[in-house]
Order: structure tokens, then C-alpha cells, then sequence
């Protein structure tokens, strides 16, 4: 059976036209900085989000350091976040001088643990990046209560749950500002890296809109500090007809989610949680076992794709080293990464195989 952890060439086949359409109209314009492509896809995201501004840029993981930038952190700032999420939020912080401080997470949603961030704030917090993981929403109500009582901003890392709610509300724009990843494999995935910034705030979007292209609004004008951070032209083409495409694949993420749920039913497997408050896109299917590392070893010989998101929490990683914390000082998410097991999920998944998938888990389960 030929399975895969995210089927990009399938996807691709059911809109290869519109794609191959949209390509073309960019190679036939000759224009590949900005222009319409990119300012057209920023306005149907604000759209879909109901956001005042969406501002592409170069990837997720700048994403995060632009919003940062334009929030104005720097060196002796702290910001709090969860040392269980992929690295790029954490390594952004700590670009710009700043001090990751982490808050360990909800063992059933795998996101931030909100009844822990107030011990975590110090005078020198300036803000809170919540991480939507595996397409969850976290329980944003009182981590937005906390970010008023302290003057807190939140940026919101929503690079894995584009089209996720909480409480009726996208994500994306619950804090000060959204973060999100069009890496290929999301859930909105652009041929090649490409990210956003979204907010409300007229200023922020204006600050951001400017730092993207080095600080200037006027050519070669650099009123403030900045990178080169635009959004790929081709890529803003290609994303526009995807997201058209975006809820009815969310509906199929979901769908494949219940067959997963459904067959794992009576079984010794930990399914994933999703919390009533929001609308979850299962940017992952991740399950937890207490012995994940043996049913990995079975996968691996049985040719299925699995992964492991993430291994090693952020605050044991070498790169952090300044700032690295001992092995238990986040026990929750020590344990998740030990535990957790993601299963292919995309969606051209069908029943079949997702039948062989789970019969391949419980197989080592039981042994
Ligand atoms: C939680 C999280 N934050 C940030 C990023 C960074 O996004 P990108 O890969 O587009 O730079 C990712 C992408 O993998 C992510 O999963």
C-alpha cells in the first residue's frame, strides 16, 4: 500500500488546472515581486479570517519575527510560550535578544496550560505566543483575560490551524497578531515557504507592511529596521486558488479524523482530544502510546509513514542552551514527547487505508 504522511502530488492532481492556470498567469506577467497576486491573496485571507489586514511574508517562522519586530521586543524582553512546539517559535524570540520563558502544557490538548502562565510573567514580559498545535485551538479565553491584567500582547502562532475556532472565532485573530505557515504539508500549504502576518491593528499591519521590505514604505527610504521578508508572487497565485479549496479540506481532515477515532474505538490508544470550545483541523492526527518507540519500529517496518511532533521539548535543546532548563522542569510536555505518535493524515486519506494504518498500530499495542 502506498501511503504517505501528506499526499502534495495527489492534492495537486484534483486542482492541477486552476494551479497550472495560476502559474502561468504570473510567468505570462513577468511580474514575480508583490504586485496583485500578493496584495489579491492578503485581502481574500483578511476575508476568510474577517481580519482588518493579512501581510504575507517569506514563511511562518518570519512571520513570528516580524510580529515580534513590530511589536518592538528586543534584548532583555521576556516572552512566554510552550516549550512543546516546533522550534521556530522559540529560535524567534531568541533572534531578537529576547528570553523564551516557557509554560508547560495541557496533557490532554498538548497547548499551553493557561493556570500557569501568571507564575511565569516577570517585569520584564512583554508578551504571550500562544501555539495553536496540531490545528487546536488553546483555551484562548483566559489566556486573553491574563494578557489585559498584565498589558500583555499575544501573538498568536497559528502556523498549524488555519481555519480552526475558538468559540465560533478563527484563529488568527484573537490576540494582537496571527502568525501563520503556508509551509507545503499545512493544512493550507504554498509549493515552497511562504507565511502571514494578520491583525486588527491598523498601526502593527502598517509597522509589519513595512518592516518586510527593509523598514521602508517609500523605495529606499528606511525609516525604521527591517529584512527582506516578501511573499513570493508565484506562491501568493498558487495559494489563492488553494484557498478556495481550504474548508472543504478541513472537512475532509475531520472526516478522516472520526474514521481514525471510530477504528481506534475499544482500543488501548490514547485518541486526540478535541476541546469543546473550538473547532479542531487536525493539521495532525497525533495519538499517544506508552510504548510509542516500539510501534514506531513496527511502522517503520510495515513502510508507514508516521512522525514524531516533537521529540525533544524546547527547553531541553541544545541550541538554548543559555536559557535551558533541567530534564522535569516540564514534566507534561517531557512526557508528551515521549508519548505522542502522529499518524498520516491528509486528504486523499481513505478508509482502506486508514484500517491498515491502525490495525499496523494495535498490532505492537497488544504485543
Ligand atoms: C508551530 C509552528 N510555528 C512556526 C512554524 C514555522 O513556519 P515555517 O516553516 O513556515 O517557517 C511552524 C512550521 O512548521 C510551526 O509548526
Amino acid at each position: 500500500m502506498n501511503l504517505q504522511m501528506v499526499d502534495l502530488v495527489g492534492q495537486y492532481k484534483t486542482i492541477k488546472t486552476e494551479i497550472d492556470e495560476a502559474i502561468h498567469r504570473v510567468l505570462d506577467s513577468g511580474h514575480f515581486i508583490l504586485g496583485k497576486e500578493v496584495k489579491d491573496f492578503e485581502v481574500e485571507v483578511a476575508a476568510y479570517l474577517g481580519l482588518k489586514h493579512a501581510i504575507g511574508c517569506a514563511s511562518g517562522t518570519d512571520a513570528l519575527q516580524v510580529a515580534m519586530m513590530a511589536l518592538g521586543i528586543g534584548p532583555d524582553d521576556e516572552v512566554i510560550t510552550t516549550p512543546f512546539t516546533f522550534v521556530a517559535t522559540a529560535e524567534t524570540i531568541a533572534l531578537l535578544g529576547a528570553k523564551p520563558v516557557y509554560v508547560d502544557i495541557d496533557p490532554k490538548t498538548y497547548n499551553i496550560d493557561p493556570t500557569r502562565i501568571e507564575k511565569a510573567i516577570t517585569k520584564k514580559t512583554k508578551a504571550i505566543i500562544p501555539v495553536h498545535l496540531y490545528g487546536q485551538a488553546c483555551d484562548m479565553d483566559p489566556i486573553l483575560e491574563i494578557s489585559q491584567k498584565h498589558d500583555l500582547a499575544i501573538i498568536e502562532d497559528n502556523a498549524q490551524a488555519i481555519g480552526g475556532e475558538y468559540k465560533g472565532r478563527k484563529l488568527g485573530g484573537l490576540g494582537k497578531l496571527g502568525c501563520i505557515s503556508f509551509f507545503p504539508s499545512k493544512n493550507l500549504g504554498a509549493y515552497g515557504d511562504a507565511g502571514m502576518v494578520v491583525t486588527n491593528d491598523s498601526n502593527l499591519a502598517e509597522k509589519v507592511r513595512m518592516i518586510i521590505v527593509h523598514g521602508s514604505r517609500v523605495k529606499y527610504k528606511h525609516e525604521i529596521l527591517g529584512v527582506n521578508s516578501r511573499l513570493d508572487t508565484l506562491q501568493s497565485a498558487i495559494l489563492r486558488v488553494k484557498l478556495r479549496y481550504l474548508d472543504q479540506w478541513i472537512k475532509a481532515r475531520r472526516e478522516a479524523a472520526s474514521r481514525y477515532n471510530r477504528l481506534f474505538l475499544g482500543k488501548d490508544v490514547t485518541t486526540p482530544f478535541e476541546a469543546s470550545y473550538g473547532k479542531h483541523v487536525f493539521h495532525q492526527y497525533t495519538i499517544r502510546l506508552k510504548n510509542r518507540d516500539g510501534v514506531e519500529k513496527h511502522l517503520s517496518e510495515k513502510k508507514i509513514p508516521h512522525a514524531v511532533y516533537y521529540p525533544i521539548p524546547l527547553h531541553l535543546q541544545q541550541a538554548f542552551f543559555d536559557s535551558r532548563t533541567k530534564e522535569g522542569s516540564f514534566a507534561v510536555s517531557e512526557q508528551a514527547s515521549r508519548e505522542v505518535l502522529s499518524l498520516p493524515m491528509h486528504t486523499e486519506l481513505t478508509e482502506e487505508q486508514q484500517a491498515y494504518i491502525v490495525n499496523t498500530v494495535i498490532e505492537t499495542v497488544r504485543q
